[in-house]
């Protein structure tokens, strides 16, 4: 099984030179006039945003992102537009504290935690909504989702004016919806795609992870294991209806209560692909399915690196 581990935090001796102390920045007004300084001093910005409950696959995209730019900003904002009504806004974990340290021993620059108000004001009636991609996948069954991501990502592009941006391909429909988004609305945003950093089992790390009981996390990778046995035997050859319906009964014997989808798509529009023609070159196999009351998803390229 393929473990990708090669994601370790930098010892904090090999951590460059400079290590500027976290700036904690609470309004969009503080945070402007900031970035506007740094970027006037000749420094490339980089942003990594996120919900918080930070693990280390959102601390890679901070270690690419420090790669990539002599100033980083994360953020965390738990967006309410991307929950529906009955999902886990109220329980999704907040731990600023351990959040910003965490950020601080990253070497991230800038942490904004801007207000809902600073990001929804009163009266708004503007959203962003990324057709055909957001309806596909995940968005055929949290139709809500994709239209809160984009709308909050926008606001947050706005507000931060970054040179690039890092998203994980953990969630790869949003990375793909992102860089149409991007591309549609003109955003002189660099967009660049992180590795899944797994466990030691194979299970991606997730904020959502920590909802498992013990039983249900010793079953949870077996969504991974699937989607990895269904890469090999496709690539030996097998029919691809054959090897998904195969990835769907090892994830279902695993104990996993519904599997919402397992899918083969082209890596650009997400449409499926065609059972009777040869695997494209930039194309992935994804799956969501729930445990209990957690719902994971994950994916691996079916070309290429896992
Ligand atoms: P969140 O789930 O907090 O994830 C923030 C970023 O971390 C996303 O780009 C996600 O793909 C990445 N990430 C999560 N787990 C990862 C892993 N195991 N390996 C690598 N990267 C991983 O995604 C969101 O928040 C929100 O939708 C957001 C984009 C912030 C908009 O609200």
């Amino acid at each position: 099984m393929p473990v990708n581990n090669s994601f370790t935090l930098p010892d904090a001796t090999e951590i460059p030179m400079k290590k500027n102390p976290l700036m904690v920045v609470r309004s969009k007004a503080e945070l402007s006039a900031l970035i506007s300084n740094e970027r006037c001093s000749g420094h490339r910005v980089g942003f990594v945003p996120t919900m918080g409950a930070l693990h280390n696959g959102h601390l890679s995209l901070v270690a690419l992102s420090r790669e990539y730019c002599s100033r980083t900003v994360a953020s965390i904002f738990v967006n309410p537009t991307q929950f529906a009504p009955g999902e886990d806004f109220d329980s999704y974990p907040r731990r600023e504290d351990e959040d910003l340290e965490k950020l601080r021993e990253a070497g991230c620059d800038f942490v904004y935690l801007p207000s809902p108000e600073d990001i929804y004001p009163t009266g708004h009636v503007t959203n962003v909504r990324v057709d055909a991609l957001s309806d596909r996948l995940d968005g055929q069954f949290r139709p809500h989702f994709f239209y809160g991501v984009t709308t909050v990502v926008a606001r947050l592009f706005i507000h931060v004016a970054p040179d690039l941006a890092v998203f994980g391909q953990k969630d790869f429909q949003q990375l793909q919806i992102i860089r149409k988004m991007v591309r549609d609305l003109g955003f002189p945003i660099e967009i660049i795609g992180a590795p899944t950093v797994r466990d030691q089992d194979g299970l991606a790390q997730s904020s959502r992870n920590e909802y498992l009981s013990q039983d249900e996390r010793r079953r949870a990778s077996a969504i991974q294991t699937g989607l990895y046995r269904a890469k090999k035997r496709l690539l030996m050859g097998a029919d691809l209806n054959t090897c998904i319906q195969e990835a769907r009964t090892l994830i279902a014997s695993a104990g996993f209560d519904r599997i919402d989808y397992v899918s083969a798509v082209r890596n650009d529009d997400l449409v499926d692909l065609d059972p009777s023609e040869p695997i494209p070159e930039h194309s992935r196999l994804l799956a969501a399915a729930w445990l209990g009351k957690t719902r994971l998803i994950d994916n691996i390229a079916l070309t290429g690196a896992a």
